[in-house]
C-alpha cells in the first residue's frame, strides 16, 4: 500500500505528513535509538518499509523529521507497530497528526480495527492512544525482553461501514 500525503490543519508553516522514504531511514533510525531501549534496527525498518501492506509515515517540520509511525495489516487487523516523536518536538501534536493521517489512510480499507502494544509504564503513549479511542483489552506479561516489563494491549474498533 502506498500512503499519499495527507493534508492537515497546519500548526507551523512547514508541517507535513508524508510517506516515509528509504532516504529517511538514517534519520528515523537515529530518533529510534535515542528513544527506545529496544530500538528497531535499520534492517527491520528497511524490511517494514518494503512491505506492500505497510503504512509508514513521517511528520516533517521545517524539513526535519520530527516523528514517524509504522503500521501493517495482519489478516483483518491493523497493527500500529512503531510510533516515536523526537524529544524537541514532543507535546506539539506531532503524534496526534501522525495518528490522524494513519486513520485517514487505513480507513479506506475494510478491517476489524486497530491494535497495538505499549509498555505498562508509558503513560504518555497510553494517554495518547486513549484520546484516539483505544481501550486496554489485556496484558502480555513480561513482554519486553530488556526489563521484562508488561505490555498493555490496546484496541480500537473500526468505525467504517463494513469489514
Ligand atoms: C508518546 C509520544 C509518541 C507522544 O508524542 P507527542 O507528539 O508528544 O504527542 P502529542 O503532542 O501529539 O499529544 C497528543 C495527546 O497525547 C497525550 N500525551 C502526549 N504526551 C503526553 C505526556 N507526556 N503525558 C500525558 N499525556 C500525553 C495527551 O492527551 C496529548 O494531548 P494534549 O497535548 O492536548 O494534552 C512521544 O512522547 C514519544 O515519542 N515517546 C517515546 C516513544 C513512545 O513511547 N512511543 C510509543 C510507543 S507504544
Amino acid at each position: 500500500m502506498t500512503a499519499e500525503p495527507v493534508p492537515l490543519r497546519p500548526r507551523e508553516k512547514e508541517r507535513v505528513i508524508r510517506p516515509m522514504q528509504f532516504t529517511d531511514l538514517e534519520t528515523v533510525a537515529g530518533i529510534e535509538k535515542r528513544t527506545f531501549t529496544l530500538p528497531w534496527s535499520m534492517n527491520v525498518f528497511h524490511g517494514q518499509l518494503a512491505r506492500e501492506s505497510s503504512v509508514c509515515l513521517v511528520c516533517e517540520i521545517d524539513r526535519r523529521v520530527a516523528g514517524y509511525l509504522l503500521a501493517d495489516m495482519f489478516v483483518d487487523v491493523w497493527h500500529l507497530m512503531n510510533l516515536a516523536v523526537d524529544g524537541p518536538f514532543r507535546r506539539r501534536r506531532v503524534a496526534a497528526d501522525l495518528i490522524e493521517a494513519y486513520f485517514a489512510v487505513t480507513e479506506r480499507h475494510g478491517h476489524r480495527g486497530h491494535t497495538l502494544e505499549v509498555r505498562a509504564s508509558n503513560i504518555a503513549a497510553i494517554e495518547l492512544y486513549r484520546s484516539f479511542g483505544f481501550v486496554s483489552t489485556g496484558v502480555r506479561p513480561r513482554y519486553y525482553t530488556d526489563d521484562l516489563e508488561d505490555a498493555v494491549i490496546m484496541w480500537r474498533d473500526w468505525e467504517g461501514d463494513s469489514a
